[in-house]
């Protein structure tokens, strides 16, 4: 496994990998890895001969109240934790790697259409932040295939949006949610929790696979539904930011209510944002 901070570096590395007709799977995260990480690694080693994962925090996907300061940085950690996969290059490139001017970039990547939804209506900024720096990364890269977990279910769309929209010759694969023993998605945030919010966090899951089995079993009324999802939350002690079912490929409210549906939903405990999501085939 080979470390390397600079773009250049990365990008002779990658040439000479390319030179030898081997494929590149890429994995950006934001560092802090957890199980579900390491599944999205995991998986990028059944897809191609080398595997790339990129650990940066990105500080054009955090809003001015954000948690950019305090994310958690563990690249020892991180490195450690990696050593039971095959990993072959880290690339872990400062900020002002990315961004030189330090002001972040002018020409930014934008989904008009998706960014302003759901987690986009509590964080304006953010999904323009994620698709700006994926595309700086893909660039950097060039990967064959590139890897994101579901448990992000809108920035998963937005990046095949993206990759479909501009050409991007990069296939997207998605990997399912890895949760803890009691149904809670694995998050770098929930470092953030209290031991009893922590326990309360379990809520989420359940509450989303009541109103899963509640629409598999026919019930059709989608704002009653999401309307006792958010009091459910609200009763348990969250801050409810939205629960929303909508069409799995467009984000949108659905036209029918059959198959190929997503419940999103988003709280805050305690100032600490959780987000999840279940699809229903
Ligand atoms: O999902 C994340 O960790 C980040 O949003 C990503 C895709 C690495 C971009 O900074």
């Amino acid at each position: 496994m080979k470390i390397i901070n600079h773009i250049t570096d990365i990008q002779d590395e990658l040439k000479t990998v390319r030179f030898k007709n081997k494929t590149i799977a890429f994995v950006p995260t934001m560092g802090n890895l957890h199980q579900g990480h390491l599944e999205l690694i995991k998986q990028a080693g059944q897809l191609a001969d080398i595997v790339v994962v990129s650990i940066f925090v990105n500080p054009g996907q955090f809003g001015p109240a954000e948690d950019y300061d305090s994310y958690p940085r563990t690249l020892q950690q991180d490195i450690d934790s990696m050593q039971a996969y095959q990993v072959d290059f880290v690339f872990a490139p400062d900020s002002r790697e990315i961004y030189p001017e330090g002001n972040l970039n002018s020409t930014k990547v934008s989904n008009v259409d998706l960014s302003s939804l759901h987690c986009g209506q509590s964080r304006p900024i953010f999904f323009t932040g994620v698709a700006t720096v994926v595309a700086k990364l893909f660039n950097i890269i060039l990967p064959d295939v590139a890897v994101f977990g579901q448990k992000d279910f809108q920035q998963l769309t937005i990046i095949r949006q993206m990759v479909n929209d501009l050409n991007y010759p990069i296939k997207i694969h998605g990997v399912a949610t890895i949760r803890e023993k009691d149904g809670l998605a694995m998050s770098s945030r929930n470092a953030y929790l209290s031991p009893s919010d922590r326990k309360t966090a379990a809520h989420i899951y359940q509450i989303l696979s009541q109103l899963k089995q509640r629409i598999e079993l026919g019930e059709v009324n989608f704002d009653q539904l999401q309307m006792d999802a958010g009091k459910m939350l609200s009763n348990n002690g969250f801050d409810v930011d939205y629960v929303h079912i909508v069409a799995s490929d467009t984000l949108l409210p659905p036209i029918h209510a059959s198959n190929g549906l997503v419940i999103l939903l988003a709280a805050f405990l305690n100032g600490t944002r959780l987000i999840d999501n279940i699809i229903l085939e």
